[in-house]
Order: C-alpha cells, then sequence, then structure tokens
C-alpha cells in the first residue's frame, strides 16, 4: 500500500462496538479514505451510520460486498469472517481480521504492531488481529521478555462488558438500573446476572476445564512471542465494568530484574504509560484508561516467593487497544 492514494475500506460489523471504534479511531488518525462501505446484517439494513460528518447507509454483507475494496476490517464475529473473507482476499483485498477466526493459521500473521510489526510482510491477504487481552498483555512483557526472558505467565484478566459487544454493555446498564431499583430481571447476553457480580468464565469450556478466551491468551501470546516454551496459566473474569480489561500478571524471568529495572524498561517502550507511585496511590484503572490508546502498567513489584519474578497490574482499553485501533495501527504498517 502506498503512502500517496487514498484508499477503498469496507468496515464488517460496522454497526457493532468495535464497527464503532473503527469509525471514530480511522476519523481520529485521519486514515487516507477514498470510500468506505460500512456493512452488517440484514437487521442494519439502510442503517445510517455517521462517518466523518456525513451519514452512510450500512449494507448487508454478502459475498460482493468487496468489488472495488482494497482493505477490509472485520469485526462480524468468526463465522462471518470464515465466510466471507476469503472473497474479500479473492477479489484482491487485503483484511485484518478482529475474529478468531484465522489468528492460529500458520500462514496468517497475528500482530501487534509493539511487539512483531514484521510479520506483516508475510501475509497472504488476511492479517489477523489478538484477542483483547492478549495484546494489551503482549505489549507490556514483550520489553521484559527481550531484556529478561519470561519463562512463565500467570495472568488473571477484569475484562469489562464491552469485551462481548455492544449488546452486553446494554445489559450492565439495564441489570444495574434494575437491581438498584429492587426490580426482577433475568440476564440474557451473559450467563448470570454480571451488575454487582463477576462471571469466572469467559466463552466456552474446553475438555481441559479451561475457557476457550484462556487458551487463546496462551496460544496467541506464544505465537506473537515467538517461543513455544513459554509456559502459560490464565483465568479470564467478566466484571461489571463498561469499558476497558485489567490484567493481574505474574512472570517468572531466566534472568533477575528488579522492579526498579522493569519500570525504567517499561517507561522507555512504545505504547506503554507507566502509573506507578505507590505513595501516592498511584495506579492504572478502567476508568482512567478508557477511550485511550496506551496500554497502562502499575503496581510493578518482585514476586518475594521466587527468585526471578515480577508482578503487575496492565490495564487498557479493549475496544481501542485490545481491537479497533490495533487492526488500524496493522493497516498503517502496510
Ligand atoms: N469488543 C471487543 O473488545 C473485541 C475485542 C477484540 C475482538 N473482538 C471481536 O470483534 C468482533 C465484533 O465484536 P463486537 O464487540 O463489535 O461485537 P458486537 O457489538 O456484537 O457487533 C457485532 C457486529 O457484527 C455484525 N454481524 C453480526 N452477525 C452478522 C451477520 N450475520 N452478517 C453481517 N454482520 C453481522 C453486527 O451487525 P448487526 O448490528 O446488524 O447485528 C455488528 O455490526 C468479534 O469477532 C469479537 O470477538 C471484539
Amino acid at each position: 500500500m502506498s503512502a500517496k492514494k487514498r484508499y477503498n475500506l469496507a468496515v464488517m460489523g460496522a454497526t457493532g462496538a468495535v464497527g464503532n471504534a473503527f469509525l471514530r479511531i480511522l476519523e481520529e488518525r485521519k486514515f487516507p479514505i477514498n470510500k468506505i462501505r460500512l456493512l452488517a446484517s440484514e437487521r442494519s439494513k439502510n442503517k445510517k451510520l455517521k462517518f466523518k460528518g456525513r451519514l452512510h447507509t450500512v449494507e448487508v454483507l454478502g459475498h460482493n460486498s468487496f468489488k472495488g475494496i482494497d482493505l477490509v476490517l472485520a469485526s462480524a464475529g468468526a463465522s462471518r469472517s470464515l465466510e466471507f473473507l476469503p472473497s474479500a482476499v479473492k477479489t484482491g483485498a487485503i483484511c485484518i481480521d478482529n475474529s478468531s477466526a484465522f489468528r492460529m493459521e500458520k500462514d496468517v500473521p497475528l500482530v501487534v504492531p509493539e511487539v512483531n510489526a514484521q510479520r506483516v510482510k508475510e501475509h497472504r491477504g488476511i492479517i489477523a488481529n489478538p484477542n483483547c487481552s492478549t495484546i494489551q498483555m503482549v505489549v507490556a512483557l514483550w520489553p521484559i521478555h527481550k531484556a529478561a526472558k519470561i519463562k512463565r505467565i500467570v495472568v488473571t484478566t477484569f475484562q469489562s462488558v464491552s469485551g462481548a459487544g455492544q449488546k452486553k454493555i446494554f445489559e450492565l446498564e439495564d441489570q444495574s438500573r434494575a437491581y438498584l431499583s429492587k426490580k426482577k430481571f433475568t440476564p440474557v447476553e451473559l450467563p448470570y446476572q454480571i451488575a454487582f457480580n463477576l462471571i469466572p468464565q469467559i466463552d466456552i469450556f474446553l475438555d481441559n476445564d479451561y475457557t476457550k478466551e484462556e487458551m487463546k491468551m496462551a496460544g496467541e501470546t506464544r505465537k506473537i512471542m515467538e517461543d513455544p516454551s513459554l509456559k502459560i496459566n490464565a483465568t479470564c473474569v467478566r466484571v461489571p465494568v463498561f469499558y476497558a480489561h485489567s490484567e493481574s500478571v505474574n512472570i517468572e524471568t531466566e534472568r533477575h530484574i528488579s522492579a526498579k529495572e522493569a519500570r525504567s524498561i517499561l517507561s522507555k517502550a512504545p505504547g506503554i504509560v507507566v502509573a506507578d507511585d505507590p505513595d501516592a496511590q498511584v495506579y492504572p484503572m478502567p476508568i482512567h484508561c478508557e477511550g485511550k490508546d496506551e496500554v497502562f502498567v502499575g503496581r510493578i513489584r518482585e514476586d518475594e516467593s521466587i527468585g526471578n519474578g515480577i508482578s503487575m497490574w496492565v490495564v487498557s482499553d479493549n475496544i481501542r487497544k485490545g481491537a479497533a485501533l490495533n487492526a488500524i495501527q496493522i493497516a498503517e504498517l502496510l
């Protein structure tokens, strides 16, 4: 792709939480666009969405949606990506896919620009955007991995409802209102009440009793950091927060690294803001990270239970860096 050209874009899933962020971030970063096509399901046919001050009509996604399109930003779920992206690639478009459909395919690069930007060049039409929880964790861990080689990661996530799509945002609003006014309600979008509760299940359970989300974090991290020997144990929890995922991350490294050195490495790394001052009670929180582009790291401390260990707290906006922004950064690399 050339710097002077203006591109024809299709946003697949334009009416969703990530689709909406695509439109806002394309505007903010002045992405060079000639035409934009907004695609969604039959439910959104003829709906109008605002982009760059103009209303654009949503079209129903189909195999013929990609004629003349240079770049597809896909966020309409894995089954739509599996079904429609091959058609887009056939017409010559490059696709950046937010779903899990192609992430672990051998010939599909799985890219986080701060970590493995060079892999973008290897694409054969599709580039995969990792899972939101994976992206913010690898941005925070990659600089430490380069300095001290991480051997093992133990992570617990605290994932906001927006990570599960627009309808879950409404569900948390509705349930909170109902709960506080002592009205009865039945969870619709999530398996249990999420208002004033935590759900230690994201995605389905697999044969090993981990959830698919937890195993995605492990597999994707190994692929992005290009280290099959990396040991990862994840527990993923849905929390009653609207935007931004938080993660408690504990690592064991080959070389000893002090908290001071980790802080210094992270404060110079791209895409990271270190917010870490225990005396002043400074640490990242979802309410401060919502709407921001960076990955915020705090509570950096040495793990006193092992020789070479560091614990930290990592927060980032799942819709931006965890999805739309990362995909647009990939497009900018192209
Ligand atoms: N939310 C996150 O933090 C996040 C992070 C990383 C990756 N992702 C991934 O991004 C994708 C979208 O997530 P989201 O949070 O934006 O979900 P969402 O808010 O539920 O939006 C889903 C989008 O897909 C469209 N869609 C659904 N079924 C369709 C169909 N049969 N044909 C055409 N379009 C269809 C919807 O259109 P209608 O409005 O017409 O139904 C909507 O635009 C998912 O694959 C998700 O795993 C999300």
